[in-house]
């Protein structure tokens, strides 16, 4: 294995003033870039971790952009740090710039700080370092460590580290990015949104960094509604009672409004990206489920709603973009006897959140925005049949419910009969529906691991996306919108979830930006 260390073209100090193609803070990322990493820390560690003893969080005693930071403490050695997993993020073999902010704790003296690569080989070999960068840092002031890496080729893990030399020093990090060079984007290929104008809207599931440099002129070309990917989930919007954050969120809602395309609001109500305070007593203990805890976060779910809408009304005043909100993401478990998961909210609330969380959205956002209860595998038919009976409670009960998300989080070898008659049956009782979070694995289960994107999947990919799209648009007049789960495959969650997949291409543009035949495949399933 060799690791290419090029040399930085950074000039050591604090006080260096270049300006990297970045998006964290104002300024712009150049027009030939696209950004894999952008760690803000406006709502939580977002995939960061201690390295050795040392405990990550996210602190608001001081920022580089926004107002939050990660609070690095506890450190026993002095390469104790923080750590994110980058190995799906990166292409093996190609340059990436790399930035990341960093100061000492209060009163903390002046000490070197270092950024690292480090590549474990999947052989059980040595790790390999590659230094990025390293500068003395203090606590007066915010200090970048940047340069630009080779990424590993070959197969194991991948991992940034901030660390210090000599130091047990607390430190804070903010605004990391990793950006590398991006491809044109394709000016000779048709619109998706073109190909499926008589059919439904096409949205994307999008990020800050996807809206700026070339990706940004990808998601102007092909596509008419944006998903916040992050930026709307409580965490992000709310990361401490009544402080709410809404710069990610208005970076993917101004470019919507600029563009002339809708938002799709996700998510109010989930069991994840949640902060703990939603659950959390004045006493610093769990709420209960009495009545007066019950109160409590009825009405912080209220307080969270009515932030954003108003929000929204500050902003936009009446031409707010947003045309839809999944309320509830992901409630059904079909191993519980009301086939509800069981959950912060379903502990506290009880089985009636749900419909709790209906009635106080529609009286918050209205009766103009589209309602939605979105969950995944609602092809599988056990869930398929929970969320349908739920979904019929619901609104005998007169709860606003207006719809269903299908996310279609999908694999090769999917049954896209199945998804058909689940279509067909959610149709049957009246509901609108939206294809929320598509996307097609390759890998053919949960814990395949593949070493490389072999050709043949991707011709799978293309004909099973085209089985996919032939069915959703005679479905066209109950779909509300057609959303993807993220705009190029280094940018699919697919990439680091459950574990890292460097090889996995879920997507309908490849790590360059290009078309792949996934995306001929919805092109042949629109005819
Ligand atoms: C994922 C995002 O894509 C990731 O960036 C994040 O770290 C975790 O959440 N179902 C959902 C989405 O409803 O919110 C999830 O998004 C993917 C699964």
């Amino acid at each position: 294995m060799v690791l290419a260390l090029l040399a930085c073209d950074v000039p050591a100090g604090p006080d260096r003033g270049r300006a990297p193609a970045r998006v964290a803070d104002d300024q712009p990322v150049a027009d030939d870039q696209l950004t894999v990493l952008d760690s803000t820390f406006e709502g939580d560690v977002s995939g960061w971790e201690g390295l050795g003893d040392a405990t990550v969080r996210v602190s608001g005693d001081d920022a580089h952009g926004g107002s939050r930071s990660l609070l690095v403490t506890d450190r026993a050695e002095p390469w104790h740090g923080a750590t994110a997993g980058v190995t799906g993020l990166l292409t093996p073999g190609t340059d990436h710039t790399v930035h990341a902010w960093v100061r000492l704790g209060d009163g903390e003296p002046g000490t070197e700080l270092q950024l690292t690569l480090e590549h474990r080989p999947g052989d059980g070999a040595d790790p390999a370092y590659q230094h990025v960068d390293s500068a003395t840092v203090t606590a007066d002031g915010w200090t970048d460590l940047g340069g630009t890496v080779t990424a590993p080729t070959g197969t194991g893990e991948v991992r940034l580290y901030v660390e210090s030399a000599t130091s047990l020093a607390d430190f804070l990090v903010d605004d990391v990015t990793v950006t590398r060079r991006a491809e044109p984007v394709e000016t000779d290929i048709p619109a998706l949104r073109d190909v499926l104008a008589d059919d439904f809207p096409v949205g994307v599931a999008v990020g800050p960094q996807d809206l700026v440099g070339r990706p940004a002129e990808l998601v102007a070309r092909h596509f008419s509604s944006l998903t916040p990917e992050n930026a709307l989930k409580p965490v992000s919007v709310q990361p401490a009672e009544g402080t709410f954050t809404f710069d990610a969120a208005d970076t993917v809602l101004d470019f919507a409004a600029a563009h002339g395309m809708g938002v799709y609001g996700h998510t109010l109500v989930w069991h994840r990206s949640t902060p703990d305070w939603f659950f959390t007593g004045a006493d610093g203990e769990p709420l209960t489920d009495s009545p007066q805890d019950r109160s409590v976060l009825l009405a912080r779910l209220e307080a969270h709603m009515r932030g954003i809408a108003d929000h929204l009304r500050e902003r936009y005043g009446d031409d707010q973009p947003v045309w839809a909100w999944d309320v509830v993401n992901e409630a059904v478990d079909p191993r519980q006897d009301d086939g509800l998961r069981r959950n912060e909210w379903y502990r506290v609330l009880g089985p009636g959140y749900v419909a709790d969380a209906f009635r106080l959205a529609r009286d918050v956002f209205g009766d103009d925005v589209l309602l939605l209860i979105n969950d995944y595998d609602t092809d599988s038919p056990d869930r398929r049949r929970v969320l349908l009976d739920l979904v019929e409670r619901l609104r005998a009960d007169g709860v606003p419910v207006d719809g269903v998300g299908h996310q279609l989080h999908l694999r090769l070898g999917a049954d896209v009969g199945r998804i058909d008659d689940t279509l067909d049956e959610f149709a049957a009782l009246g509901v609108r529906q939206a294809v929320t979070e598509l996307d097609v694995a390759l890998s053919r289960t949960s814990t395949e691991e593949l070493g490389s994107t072999p050709p043949e999947r991707l011709d799978e990919q293309r004909a099973l996306y085209a089985e996919l799209t032939t069915v959703l648009r005679a479905h066209a007049a109950d779909l509300t919108s057609l959303s993807f789960w993220g705009l190029y495959d280094t940018r699919s969650w697919l990439r680091t979830w459950r574990m890292e997949r460097p090889y996995e291409a879920p997507l309908l543009f490849d790590d360059d930006l290009q078309a792949k035949p996934a995306f001929w495949g919805v092109v042949d399933g629109a005819g």
